[in-house]
């Protein structure tokens, strides 16, 4: 179908509100956005049309900086996030923001071409499709502003996961796409805000979801940084587990994996320090080890697996005292494990591994539901 899009708006939208909005999260990205208000507004010229800007808190003001835009033009809006971080988080909070029957996301650093925008609409107004995500991976599409190293991890990172999930799109690592909000607010309940690849989730969120792909070029950021870091490729890998496992793995699962093994090599080497260095009884020097990796394990758990709802000030010393009584039932396990393996066996690092084991998963079954829970 080849209607325009103000020919498409006048069949669809009789209603007097936007008929598209653009959902952007920032972090960081003052610079930008004057730019991509311009550039929207010549790209989607004849479309009624807002954008809604999530910002968690950037310590550049970029909420500031869309706030100030939003007093001359009231079809941007800004959501300011606080005490949160976190890219499909912020897309979620935009597009629930939305009553327009349309609701596209794109990155506010201009590497997302703007220009494809009108044409995404129309293939959501034809009828025919529920999701339009744009592509850098088919003809007409290209990537080649990311570096060599960059773009090979966007490759193998799509090979993954087209292997993994079985999904069609070319490509399900874009932040770029366009969906029917009927069709968003059904799934939104079942959608993760952990990580960066919410298309993804988003197209397997829902059985036999008509999926359209409109290809563009990737471009060069415009000002600032990119937020990419090896925290959010673990983050991803989370989130294929999550999937693959049909919900039943969180997607934090991958840091309570990592942060538990580094806890239980800080129990080892502790208990190791403790029986040699300083030389304590068996029982003691478990206790000893056992109480430093707690510490750090709830540390690590409420700067990294709980980042997004981090524990500060008193609620930090709450949940500290918590943990560590949740820490210390399941440190009994452990002590009384460990030492009745050393008693029968006289292996330390086997009788030391095997009770912090045992104590590291009852910590993260237990702290998950009592300490970081929310809802
Ligand atoms: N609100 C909010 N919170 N926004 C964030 C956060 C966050 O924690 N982290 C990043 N963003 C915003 C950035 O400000 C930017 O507008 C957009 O999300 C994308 O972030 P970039 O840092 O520019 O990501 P990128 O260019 O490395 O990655 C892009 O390409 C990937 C393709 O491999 C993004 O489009 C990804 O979504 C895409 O998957
Ligand atoms: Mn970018």
């Amino acid at each position: 179908m080849n209607l325009t899009a103000v020919e498409a708006n006048r069949d669809v939208v009789p209603e007097t509100g936007a008929v598209l909005s653009v959902v952007v999260p920032t972090f960081n990205e003052r610079g930008n956005v004057a730019e991509l208000v311009r550039r929207l507004d010549l790209a989607l010229a004849g479309i009624a049309w807002e954008a809604i800007f999530v910002d968690d808190n950037s310590p550049d003001g970029t909420a500031d900086a869309v706030k100030a835009i939003g007093r001359q033009d009231q079809r941007i809006r800004c959501i300011r996030r606080v005490g949160r971080r976190g890219l499909a988080g912020a897309c979620i909070e935009g597009m629930l923001s939305s009553s327009a029957p349309h609701v596209a996301v794109m990155d506010a650093d201009l590497q997302h071409d703007e220009r494809v925008l009108p044409a995404m609409l129309a293939k959501l107004q034809s009828g025919q499709f529920d999701l339009v995500a744009a592509t850098r991976y088919v003809e007409g599409g290209s990537a080649s502003s990311f570096s060599e190293s960059r773009g090979r991890i966007s490759r193998a990172a799509t090979q993954i996961t087209q292997r993994l999930l079985g999904t069609k799109l070319s490509d399900p690592m874009s932040g770029f796409f366009m969906l029917r909000r009927d069709v968003f607010e059904e799934m939104a309940p079942r959608l993760s805000p952990v990580g960066f690849k919410i298309l993804v989730d988003i197209a397997t969120a829902s059985d036999g979801l008509r999926i359209a792909e409109q290809p563009y070029s990737f471009g060069e950021r415009h000002e600032g940084e990119s937020k990419f870091n090896v925290q959010i490729g673990l983050e991803f890998l989370g989130l294929l587990l999550a999937k693959l496992s049909k919900g039943l793995v969180d997607p934090r699962f991958i840091f309570f994996a990592i942060v538990g093994a580094m806890g239980i090599a800080v129990n080892l080497a502790v208990l190791n320090l403790a029986l040699i260095a300083w030389p304590l009884r068996f029982a003691l020097a478990k206790s000893v080890a056992t109480f430093f990796a707690m510490t750090s394990n709830f540390i690590l758990n409420n700067s990294l697996t709980y980042r997004d709802r981090r524990l500060k000030g008193l609620a930090m010393v709450r949940g500290f005292a918590g943990f560590c009584l949740i820490g210390t039932v399941g440190a009994l396990t452990d002590i009384g494990l460990a030492s009745q393996l050393y008693a029968d066996h006289e292996v330390w690092w086997v009788a030391g591994l095997a009770g912090a084991v045992m104590g590291v998963l009852w910590n993260y079954a237990m702290s998950s539901m009592f300490i970081w829970r929310t809802r």
